[in-house]
């Protein structure tokens, strides 16, 4: 077996989690090189994930910080252009749909590794979205796609991409399966809250579309405010400026249904959606995640990337509209079974196994 040399790029919060199972099973066998781009830097965005999924710490960390799409994006593409000369890996792996997964790929194209994207396939069909223009992109310039269901490959073969896609489930899968016990033994934050399971709504906000849009962001919290539980609402950087400079802070604040907290580790944020009657988001991670662990959602977008939980009842498509999220967070609509979607929790491994067999083969063409 071929030994490989494998360069991961990660850079915001999502990406460590998705990153931690495939780091994990490929350095059972494979070296890894991380490198972190410095998107995320805050420690709740992102030392936390470190520390406490024991990712080994970054070979790397490019320290780009925040800024505006191109500029942050060139950024990360120059240094990461000099990172992959001279590692020379065997294959560069993206994950998502951020900024880092887009500079990576448009870089990685141009230079010898492969390039693997996890997460492939997935489309809002809204190009008002930075992370639709980042995953189209990078999925037209990858070698090998992995899927996390038969939908997004398809959409793939749709769009004419043939050749290295597949279906391996979901790697956030994979990760909540392997940390749901850890959260409900070893997470203090119900107790430090004052919470009780199944008392509660969690939500998160954080898409572009909704934090940079004052009518839209007043909308949700109006919405949120009227939930008939108590809502827990740990708030992105992002959208804590968002409320900030819209004048809304001071009343989110105040509001006795909504309980502020600063972003939480992945630990407490598991345990919070495990004990949540429903949840409420934005965020593409947390509608799946919602799912495996048998939560409703009410997904505070017009249109979503995993239309297969909105199909199997699971997840409401509310946007920003103050009835429909305070109809969504009241209903109590019986649900319909839960179908298997996404995978069985080895998607890491698979991916693993296919970026295996493919070194093997390449590595034998080129000699
Ligand atoms: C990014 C991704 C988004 C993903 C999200 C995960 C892009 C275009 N967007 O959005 O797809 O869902 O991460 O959370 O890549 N900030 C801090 N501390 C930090 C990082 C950011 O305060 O550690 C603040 C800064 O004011 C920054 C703003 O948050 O300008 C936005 O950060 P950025 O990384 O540009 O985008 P996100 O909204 O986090
Ligand atoms: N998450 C977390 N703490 C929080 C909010 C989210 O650990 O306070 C985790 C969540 O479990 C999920 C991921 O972060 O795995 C989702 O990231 P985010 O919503 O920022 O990005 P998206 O999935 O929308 O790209």
């Amino acid at each position: 077996m071929t030994r490989l040399k494998v360069l991961s790029v990660v850079g915001a919060r999502p990406q460590f989690i998705k990153a931690f199972p495939v780091s994990k099973a490929l350095r059972r066998e494979h070296d890894e090189v991380l490198v972190h781009t410095g998107q995320h830097y805050d420690e709740s965005l992102s030392g936390v994930f470190f520390d406490e999924l024991d990712i080994p710490k970054p070979d790397y960390n490019l320290g780009v910080g925040s800024g505006g799409h191109a500029a942050q994006t060139a950024e990360m593409m120059q240094r990461l252009d000099t990172v992959i000369a001279d590692e020379a890996p065997d294959v560069v792996l993206v994950y998502g749909d951020t900024n880092s997964t887009l500079a990576a790929a448009l870089v990685t194209s141009k230079r010898e590794p492969r390039l693997a994207h996890v997460e492939a396939g997935l489309r809002s069909h809204n190009w008002e979205m930075p992370e639709e223009v980042n995953r189209v992109l990078t999925d037209h310039c990858s070698d090998l796609l992995f899927a996390p269901s038969e939908s997004a490959a398809s959409t793939l073969e749709a769009e004419g991409i043939h050749d290295g896609v597949y279906v391996t489930g979901d790697v956030q899968y994979d990760a909540i399966l392997a940390v749901r016990g850890a959260a409900r033994e070893r997470s203090t934050v119900l107790e430090e809250l004052g919470l009780r399971d199944g008392e509660y709504v969690l939500a998160t906000v954080h898409r572009a579309g909704n934090t940079d849009d004052p009518a839209r962001l007043e909308a949700i919290m109006t919405g949120l405010g009227d939930a008939d539980r108590p809502v827990v609402f740990p708030v992105h950087p992002r959208t804590e400026n968002a409320l900030k400079a819209a004048d809304l802070w001071t009343r989110v604040a105040e509001d006795e249904n909504i309980v502020l907290v600063d972003p939480v580790g992945y630990l407490d944020f598991v345990r919070l959606l495990d004990g949540a009657e429903r949840v409420a988001t934005d965020s593409g991670g947390v509608q799946k995640e919602a799912f495996y662990l048998d939560k409703r959602c009410v997904t505070l977008r017009d249109e979503t990337e995993w239309v297969e939980t909105v199909d199997a009842g699971w997840n409401t498509l509310v946007g920003a509209d103050t009835d429909a999220i305070r109809t969504a967070l009241q209903s109590t609509d019986s649900l319909p079974d839960k179908p298997s979607l996404y995978g069985d929790g080895t998607a890491a491994q698979r991916i693993v196994e296919v970026l295996s067999a493919d070194t093997e083969q390449h590595t034998s063409t080129r000699r």
